[in-house]
């Protein structure tokens, strides 16, 4: 890190910790105190603050909601076995937050301001950092358009803002899948490995349509083909298959997910095979008949690591095994959290201590 920055601090004048329920946190709707604020103008980021979390006035004119420039990241602050706070892996949403800003036409956000606005609000925040296993302080970085200006152009105006949440899984069971073969959420050229706010919009009608017909979530399918299988819009996708960790490779439609590079990671270390391939929705279907499919799941910061139950294609339910008999997603998620929480030795690096 480099010099300290320079940021306005303004405490909100009450807390709401003490009426907020840490039993009952659905994801993304109570949020910590305070948010950190930066404004880009004039080719520089200004204005560098945390302050209370609340509205912040705009124009109705911003281009971010004509326009969808716009992007963001999640990533969550633990609370370790020792009392540290740490946020894990950080350093690979910055990289992918400035991935994403590059491609929408959008500026780059200084390292030090990422990484100090995060440190600065956890500081003031510490308190939101639930002490419960399997809950953390879930991070949203935002970044958006804020030219008064209904021109077709890249904006020259945007805000930086973090915001915090506490937070359990995103997913609290099994999830009954659709595979989608209608619509899509990513065609090559786009926007799909990018994490802007259009792939999302453009997913929920057909999860609307999804959620309707009694299922949890869609599992996106190539633009082309809809033969084979990209990831979930809010997580990635991970098959055993003959005993080897399966998953669909990054391409310019598949978000590059950190937690699934996470258990790629480990799941090497560990000594079982990884294949990052192209795969098709047929070897998946197959698999679960013939019984070579024995474990699949969902990969991410907020899913963190969810078994899927059921997947249906072509309306054709299909049943997989038991999630309680899968040895390998099990393991490999109880090695994750271990790291995460300080009860295993962080042999990757992994954990920042903030
Ligand atoms: C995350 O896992 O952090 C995500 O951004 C997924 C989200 C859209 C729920």
């Amino acid at each position: 890190m480099n010099e300290t920055l320079d940021i306005t601090i303004t405490k909100a004048d009450q807390s709401r910790l003490t009426v907020t329920d840490f039993s009952q946190l659905p994801f993304g709707k109570v949020f910590s105190d305070h948010m950190f604020i930066a404004e880009y103008e004039d080719g520089a980021w200004t204005n560098l603050q945390v302050l209370p979390y609340g509205p912040i006035p705009m124009s109705p004119a911003i281009s971010a909601l004509h326009y969808g420039q716009a992007i963001f990241e999640g990533m969550k602050a633990y609370r370790q076995a020792d009392g540290n706070i740490s946020v894990f892996r950080a350093d690979k949403n910055f990289e992918r937050f400035n991935k994403s800003a590059q491609r929408m036409a959008m500026p780059a956000i200084p390292e030090d301001i990422f990484r100090q606005g995060i440190a600065a609000l956890i500081d003031i925040d510490k308190n939101w950092v639930p002490n419960q296993d399997g809950y953390s302080l879930y991070i949203r970085p935002v970044m958006f358009a804020t030219d008064p200006y209904l021109g077709v152009r890249a904006s020259d105006k945007y805000t930086f803002a973090l915001l915090t949440t506490p937070t359990g899984p995103y997913y609290s069971k099994a999830l009954k899948v659709k595979i989608e073969t209608e619509f899509t959420r990513a065609d090559e050229g786009g926007v799909g490995y990018a994490k802007t706010a259009g792939n999302y919009a453009r997913s929920l009608h057909p999860f609307a349509e999804a959620l309707k017909e009694g299922f949890d979530q869609l599992i996106w399918t190539d633009a082309v083909s809809h033969e084979f299988i990209e990831e979930a819009g809010t997580a990635n996708l991970i098959f055993v298959i003959d005993g080897k960790l399966v998953t669909p490779s990054i391409r310019s439609t598949v978000l590059d997910g950190v937690t699934r590079d996470t258990i790629i990671q480990l799941a090497k270390k560990a000594g079982i095979e990884v294949e990052e391939r192209r795969v098709s929705v047929k070897e998946v279907i197959e698999g679960i008949e013939n019984g070579k499919l024995t474990d699949a799941f969902a990969a991410g910061t907020a899913a963190t690591v969810t078994p899927i139950g059921e997947i249906s294609y072509e309306g054709k339910l299909h049943t997989l095994t038991d999630p309680a008999t899968r040895t390998i997603s099990a393991g490999i998620a109880k090695t994750l959290n271990d790291i995460r929480y300080g009860l295993a030795p962080d042999e990757f690096g992994w954990n920042w201590i903030v």
